[in-house]
């Protein structure tokens, strides 16, 4: 359910009322502070739990931060993490919630369109490790989920952007009403169509999770785009201009192009994605000599095992498969035609 701000404090204060913790704590970035969690009377009291903005908290130092902060606030299984933020305090929050104390209960309250479509929902959590994403994780549903588009008002077109880019996945796996969604071009941040896509957006990512939480098998459909896109993000991890959806975006039009070359999708396919991200996305370059560190980000990938590369691809708009086995070789080969044209 999409709230109202004013909904969102009255829906948390009924919340926390009915759990009777006899702690919250709340973990944030500054910014989500300052443009979201000021904005939620129930929270400005308790113990703030501040970490880095953006992907800068998902390592292990911040971890540990946090489970020290626990530990002073004497945090027990009675108590309760609130994490306010973007997908980034949210992998954060919840990574360190299910593992202190074996698991204490967290609920979040998403702050960018990217944590309300995609990352909130689905119960994974993770930091990045020794430069690969998410590798070190859990899987952990929140207790509960409070979304409040109004938020994403004060987010900068890239962060837009990013989220963006997961619902033009969404778009792509169903082929339908979310795919014409992307069609009909991004809205303006204050739009109010923005609770509507948001929640048909979350009632698709939850369908899938429902079918397969542990992806086993269905839910790797979701992973399109990230094989190549985590591996980009991995590269350019210190550039302010690329963050986690525009590497998503950049990875679902290069790992087309892989599908191309192994005749899963067509020219047709490809020209229809190739307008929409050319419409709505910047492209990310890199230079020749960087493929070999791309190379090796993408055969860290967790999806892959001893059968080689897995990819998820698509044959055509509404029709994606999981588990495609690629060789590395290819890869390389559509990494540096992608800066060669
Ligand atoms: N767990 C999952 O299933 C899942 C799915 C997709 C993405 N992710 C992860 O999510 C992360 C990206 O999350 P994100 O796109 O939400 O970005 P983010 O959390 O990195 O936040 C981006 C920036 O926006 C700021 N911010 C947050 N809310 C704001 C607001 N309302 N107004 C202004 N600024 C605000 C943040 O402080 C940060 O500087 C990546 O690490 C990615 O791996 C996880």
């Amino acid at each position: 359910m999409m709230l109202s701000l004013e909904d969102l404090n009255i829906n948390l204060a009924n919340y926390i009322t009915s759990k009777t913790p006899d702690h919250v704590v709340v973990v944030t970035s500054k910014l989500a502070r300052q443009f979201c969690l000021n904005k939620i009377n129930d929270l400005t009291n308790c113990d703030i739990i501040e970490v880095e903005n953006g992907e800068a908290c998902k390592t292990l130092q911040s971890a540990a931060f946090v489970w020290e902060k626990l530990l002073e606030y004497k945090v027990n299984r009675k108590s309760m993490i609130i994490a306010v933020g973007g997908g980034s305090v949210l992998d954060l929050a919840g990574f360190c919630a299910s593992t202190f104390m074996r698991g204490i209960p967290i609920m979040y309250i998403p702050t960018t369109l990217l944590s309300m479509v995609d990352s909130a929902e689905g119960g994974k959590t993770g930091i990045n490790f020794k430069g690969v994403k998410n590798i070190i994780g859990t899987f952990q549903q929140a207790d509960i989920i409070l979304n409040c588009p109004t938020f994403i008002q004060t987010l900068p077109q890239l962060e837009i952007l990013s989220g963006w880019a997961e619902m033009m996945k969404h778009g792509i796996l169903e082929g339908h009403s979310l795919w014409k969604t992307i069609q009909n071009g991004i809205l303006d941040a204050s739009d109010p169509n923005w609770n509507q896509l948001i929640e048909q957006n979350i009632q698709f990512k939850q369908k899938i999770v429902q079918s397969d939480f542990k992806e086993a098998g269905p839910r790797k459909l979701l992973n399109f785009g990230h094989t190549v896109g985590h591996a980009l993000e991995a590269l350019k991890l210190n550039d302010p201009e690329i963050n986690h959806g525009i590497c998503v975006a950049n990875g679902i039009m290069i790992e087309s192009l892989i599908a191309f070359e192994i005749h899963l999708c067509n020219t047709e396919f490809l020209n229809e994605i190739n307008s929409i991200f050319n419409r709505d996305f910047p492209k990310i370059t890199y230079d020749k000599s960087e493929i070999p560190q791309l190379r090796e980000f993408i055969k860290a990938d967790k999806k892959n095992d001893i059968e080689g590369i897995k990819c998820t691809l698509p044959n055509r708009i509404g029709d994606v498969e999981y588990d495609v086995i690629v060789p590395i070789e290819l890869i390389e080969k559509v990494l540096l035609n992608w800066i060669s044209v």
